[in-house]
């Protein structure tokens, strides 16, 4: 693989020698020799510095790494979390085929379409009134307990698609910080409010503790009894669950071979199941579905998780650039971008390789981004003219929901396109200086001024377009992240599918907690910490 990659290196310091424009110029067939559809989803990569040497050259390091072969292995119930001893398989959760998928020779497609079945079931009894709280009064809120993977897939889902919210009103708690859950408690009333707690392995400090803090305002507004008709839960740890107090029959369970990212797919997405019903939770996981097909049969250069994830691998390491901006013009993914940090940086922010050895060039970028517009009037001034080169991936909709307001989303399209026009032309010197002259401008001051107004240029992006944002299309357009994670951590060499590096901090939080409660001395700590545990005691208040 090594000389794959320094061929790569040689070969785009050559092409980045060539300017993208004269790229495009040499060649008006480049934006359709270097973009690639399924169905009304389009991709289009022809706006980085990429040429058929490079493409075919990417498509060589995936054959090298068995990208293919590592996917099948995936998709056929393998435990390649090998570290955890796990197979991965969200891919089994939106199975609309029902072919049979084995995990250790058994069959998961019954479990998996019971546990739908039993979401559906309950999420449309809330949805529709059958399904009441204790005291008789219909579900109007819906407030989701968990953290991380089951936390940021439904809250990001949930406003993807609010224009087919037609359930209960949805909140979510995540943060332990108190105020997270006290200002959601403010404005709800435990008569009409069920709480889902949601945790993989029902042992996460943060949603426990809020747990336990909603649990308390059900029992004080209404009495212990009730406590029953207000709570369901989602988890593998069905054992844990039932030590809380929450009835079986409304507990969802899913697989240790879920992991928490890719768990939006399983019961984890239950409360965008009570949002939008079961009919376009299902619409959701046709779209993955659609995704997870393509990914298994489509041809390198018209395969949309492989280009993306090569791409990213060149960018990431054979370009060195360390970061990648997702740019949804959507406001409705704006939480996509966050969806995407944990996805991505969770996945692939390891620096061993599956060997055991360290990782010899990049693992995974830093993920980062806001919707457009907004963000062009914060951070796109670095985008384009700061010292660090940002990949750039746009996303945009042809159709809005808001049919009125159609010269709105004809404004959206243009920013979105005139940024990645942007960043590939630039402007020269020669071009800043003149709009400054043709203004009236005299030389010597052209002359001053027309370097600060100069953009590089040659700057790239990838923008992908889709027709709306329907269930459909979000469920595609996750899958397509999922598995250009997957492509990635392969081509990395590293394992994408566990996390010890979130442990460390939560074993030190547990063996804080005592000091700062001032139960125990600081004593073993540095003098950082110490010092720090004493500033915040002498600043208590109460
Ligand atoms: O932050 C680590 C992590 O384990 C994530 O991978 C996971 O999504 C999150 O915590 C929540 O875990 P759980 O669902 O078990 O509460």
């Amino acid at each position: 693989m090594q000389s794959i990659i320094d061929k790569l290196t040689s070969t785009a310091a050559a092409t980045r020698a060539e300017d993208l424009r004269a790229a495009f110029a040499a060649d008006a067939q480049r934006f359709d020799r270097f973009s690639a559809s399924l169905d009304d989803l389009l991709m289009d990569y022809s706006k980085c510095a990429v040429n058929e040497e490079i493409m075919a050259l990417l498509e060589e390091l995936c054959d090298a790494a068995g990208v293919a072969a590592k996917r099948d292995a995936m998709f056929s119930g393998e435990a390649i979390n090998f570290t955890e001893g796990r197979a991965v398989l969200h891919t089994a959760l939106r199975n609309r085929s029902n072919a049979p998928v084995l995990v250790d020779g058994h069959d998961v497609m019954a479990d998996v379409n019971a546990v739908l079945a039993g979401m559906g079931t309950f999420a449309e009894g809330i949805r529709s009134g059958e399904l009441r709280g204790a005291t008789g009064k219909a579900i109007t809120d819906v407030v989701n307990i968990g953290i991380g993977g089951s936390d940021l897939g439904p809250v990001m889902a949930t406003l993807a698609l609010a224009p087919f919210h037609d359930g209960p009103r949805l909140h979510f708690v995540s943060n332990v910080d108190g105020a997270h859950i006290g200002d959601t408690l403010k404005i709800l009333s435990a008569e009409t409010t069920l709480f889902i707690v949601a945790s993989k392995t029902f042992t996460t400090i943060e949603t426990m503790t809020n747990a336990q803090t909603a649990r308390r305002f059900v029992a004080e507004a209404l009495g212990e009894a009730a406590v029953g008709k207000h709570f369901a839960a989602v988890s593998t740890a069905l054992d844990k669950v039932a030590a809380f107090g929450i009835d079986a029959t409304r507990v969802f369970g899913f697989w240790d071979w879920v992991g928490g990212r890719y768990s939006i797919w399983s019961a984890i997405g239950l409360p965008l199941m009570i949002a939008v019903g079961k009919d376009d939770f299902g619409r959701f996981l046709d779209g993955g579905h659609s995704i997870d097909e393509h990914f298994r049969s489509a041809p390198f250069r018209q395969n949309l998780p492989m280009l993306l994830g090569a791409i990213g691998v060149y960018h990431r390491n054979v370009l060195g650039y360390q970061t990648r901006a997702i740019l949804p013009y959507d406001q409705r993914l704006l939480r996509f971008p966050a969806y995407l940090q944990q996805l991505d940086m969770e996945s692939n922010g390891k620096s061993v390789t599956i060997d055991g050895k360290p990782v010899a060039g990049g693992s995974g970028p830093v993920v980062w981004g806001e919707p457009g517009t907004n963000g062009q009037h914060a951070f796109y001034q670095l985008i384009h003219q700061g010292t660090s080169i940002i990949p750039a991936e746009f996303m945009i909709a042809a159709n809005g929901f808001e049919p009125e307001l159609r010269h709105q989303h004809e404004l959206l399209i243009a920013n979105c396109l005139a940024q990645s026009e942007a960043l590939m032309k630039g402007r020269t010197l020669a071009e800043a200086k003149a709009q400054l002259t043709t203004k009236g401008m005299d030389e010597a001051q052209a002359d001053f001024i027309a370097p600060h107004r100069v953009f590089s240029g040659n700057r790239p992006s990838i923008t992908f377009v889709y027709d709306q944002l329907t269930p459909f299309a979000l469920g595609r357009l996750i899958a397509l992240y999922e598995h250009r994670v997957f492509v990635e951590g392969v081509l990395f060499r590293i394992n994408s599918f566990d996390q010890w590096g979130v442990e460390l901090g939560k074993e030190l939080a547990t063996g804080l907690l005592p000091v700062v409660e001032g139960k125990v001395a600081a004593t073993g700590h540095d003098s950082s910490t110490a010092g720090l545990v004493g500033a915040l005691a002498e600043r208590k208040m109460g």
